[in-house]
């Protein structure tokens, strides 16, 4: 098998955002290699609990061999966006800190038989839950050219988004990552492929993040977070590229907000409250001791918030 192998990205700086402390319940909502879940359990220890969720079986298999034995650590296989219904089943009403360290493990980019990565040449997948139906095969292969252009414009913001689908649809059938990786070579203008990143990057964060709906529930998942903090308690989100950022930067200033009522409006009359605090007021990136040790920390951005207490009262003149 496989080895499972992932560096924890800002690993020192999450652990002092979530200012953890023993017999804290916490919820790794992206357990992946247990990385910073290892952490996480050596701090809150015994009395703690850490609800390690993952949707990929082999991440929650590693888990479970890697934390054998402890008993504060609870695996759940599950979407993040349910973690509501997670800590529901699990008798868990307010946590005390969330992780949530976005996109893929290292594993599966490198695992070859995922189908992540145009680095190796291998079928076609790109499922973080490989019970899902749905996979990138699916996409690169079925869809029209007009749903792939718009797929790849939204998700990959790549300029060449129409080209590329034209491509993609004129030579199909596509089996493997090396075919895909032809059709865009092919569809992007040679002065184009030599300067930046591989022409395929950003095709393929298009295609992953529409085959593993990564984006749409993101802003419900950290409401739904928030709803499930103990007031003072920390969410702690890592991003690593723009849209993912942008959900995350967006969801936690609104949750900030305490009104939303029309700038003109003399009278708030909205009922916002305040619900967060964002304690990174710029995000927290990677210093350049971790970059040279794991240049994959080098998009990463850290933002955290911590739950204000909600039953404080509410202005209401503007
Ligand atoms: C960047 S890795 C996390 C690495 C982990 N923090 C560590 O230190 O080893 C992201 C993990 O989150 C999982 N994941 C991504 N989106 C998910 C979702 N919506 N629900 C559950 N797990 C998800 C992926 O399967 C992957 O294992």
């Amino acid at each position: 098998m496989f080895e499972f192998s992932h560096k924890p990205v800002l690993l020192r700086e999450v652990i002092d955002m979530l200012a953890l402390k023993e017999g804290m319940t916490v919820i790794d909502g992206t357990l992946g290699g247990g990385g910073h879940s290892a952490e996480i359990l050596r701090i809150i220890g015994k009395s703690g609990k850490l609800i390690g969720i993952d949707r990929d079986n082999d991440a929650l298999e590693f888990c479970k061999k890697k934390f054998a034995g402890c008993e504060s650590f609870i695996p759940v296989k599950a979407n993040y966006s349910d973690m509501k219904e997670v800590c529901r089943e699990l008798g868990v009403e307010h946590v005390d800190a969330i992780l949530l360290d976005l996109g893929v493990s290292s594993y599966q980019l490198d695992n070859v038989e995922r189908g992540f990565s145009y680095m190796h040449d291998c079928a076609l997948d790109m499922r973080m839950d490989t019970e899902q139906k749905l996979t990138a095969y699916d996409v690169v292969n079925n869809m029209s050219a007009e749903e792939l252009s718009k797929i790849i414009w939204e998700y990959g913001e790549d300029r060449f988004s129409r080209r590329i689908a034209e491509f993609i649809v004129k030579s199909r059938p596509i089996n493997t990552t090396f075919e895909l990786n032809r059709a865009i070579e092919a569809a992007i203008p040679a002065k184009f492929r030599r300067e930046g990143p591989h022409p395929s990057k950003r095709t393929y964060q298009a295609i992953r993040i529409y085959v593993n709906n990564e984006l749409e529930p993101l802003e419900n998942t950290i409401k739904d977070a928030v709803s499930l903090l103990k007031p003072s308690g920390r969410l702690a989100i890592i991003s690593f590229h723009s849209l993912e950022a942008r959900a995350v930067k967006t969801t936690m200033k609104y949750l900030e907000s305490d009104c939303v009522c029309p700038k003109q409006s003399l009278i708030c009359t909205c009922n916002k409250i305040q619900e967060v605090k964002i304690l990174t007021k710029k995000p927290i990136t990677a210093s350049d001791a971790e970059l040279e040790d794991n240049p994959r920390a080098r998009s990463a951005e850290l933002r955290v918030c911590e739950k204000t207490d909600c039953n404080s009262e509410k202005r209401s003149l503007k």
